[in-house]
């Protein structure tokens, strides 16, 4: 792929998705986050408000991500809570129409929400119905979210799409890591189902100026021993995410990154 026409943002192809790329950072205006009332979502918030954005911090559950919001908007930031639970189609709707009534366009949205580190769920018997709703939370989450707000992301000023993936959805990672070859089933296709639906989105999206990347955000802290297995602190995982969330208008679309870094899926 080529370079964009300079100047015109909005019809232009976007560079390669292999090559470093050392953003000079856009500040975004608007942004919204999913499964945002805590972990690496919660601190993606914080970063992006810290950029000067109006976040719009989503969570399912009203009582945790009000909570949430308060705690930023207390430190000064322009969070606001908007409730969304991205398994529930109405709920996603409702998230956006409140979102339009407070901006005029959209620069970021994150598809954060999902998880499920089932450790122990294995490829052989596996539950289906569990499975299911791995990837519903994970993938078709972020399809409903993507659907929903497309109309106010068309009308930003540099939008970019976050899908938050995981190695653990990588097809070489699958092949390479031992510990990925029976355990954390569900969350693997789930995770490799996300990076599908980030490279066709980006696809469709070629040429609109809307960059969409999957992103990892490497193994972060945020659930319980962690640390002690070598996860690196919520900070630094989420500044992944907010690397993609600042690219630069000629920046890369349809890869798989962490720090900047492409990796393959
Ligand atoms: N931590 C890691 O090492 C790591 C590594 C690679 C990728 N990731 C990815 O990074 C993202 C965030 O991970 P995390 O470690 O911060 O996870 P986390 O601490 O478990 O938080 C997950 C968030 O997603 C929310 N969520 C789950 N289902 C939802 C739904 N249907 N609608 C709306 N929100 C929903 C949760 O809400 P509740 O509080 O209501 O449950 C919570 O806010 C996930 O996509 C995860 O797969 C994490």
């Amino acid at each position: 792929m080529t370079d964009p026409v300079a100047g015109d943002p909005h019809t232009t192809a976007v560079r390669s998705t292999t090559e470093r790329v050392v953003p000079a950072p856009v500040a975004p205006v608007a942004a919204v986050v999913t499964g945002a009332n805590r972990g690496i979502g919660l601190e993606v918030c914080r970063q992006l408000a810290v950029l000067g954005a109006t976040v719009f911090l989503s969570a399912r559950d009203a009582a945790k991500g009000a909570a949430a919001a308060h705690e930023l908007a207390a430190e000064g930031l322009d969070v606001r809570f908007v409730a969304l639970d991205v398994a529930d189609p109405a709920s996603v709707a409702a998230a956006a129409e409140a979102v339009a009534g407070q901006v005029e366009g959209l620069d970021v949205l994150v598809n954060n929400a999902g998880g499920n580190f089932d450790f122990m769920h294995t490829v052989l018997g596996s539950d289906v119905d569990l499975v299911a709703g791995i990837v519903d939370a994970n993938c078709f989450g972020a399809m409903r979210c993507v659907n929903a707000f497309l109309s106010l992301l068309r009308a930003g000023a540099h939008p970019r799409i976050i899908n938050v993936t995981s190695e653990a959805g990588s097809f070489s990672a699958l092949q390479g890591l031992p510990y990925q070859q029976d355990h954390l089933a569900g969350y693997a296709v789930a995770k490799a189902a996300q990076n599908a639906y980030t490279v066709k989105l980006a696809g469709a999206l070629a040429g609109t100026g809307i960059l969409v990347n999957a992103i990892s955000p490497g193994f972060v802290a945020t659930q319980p021993g962690a640390e002690k297995m070598g996860a690196r602190p919520i900070p630094e995982g989420a500044a992944s995410i907010v690397w993609a969330a600042t690219l630069p208008d000629d920046g890369p679309s349809g890869g798989f990154f962490r720090d900047g870094e492409p990796l393959t899926f």
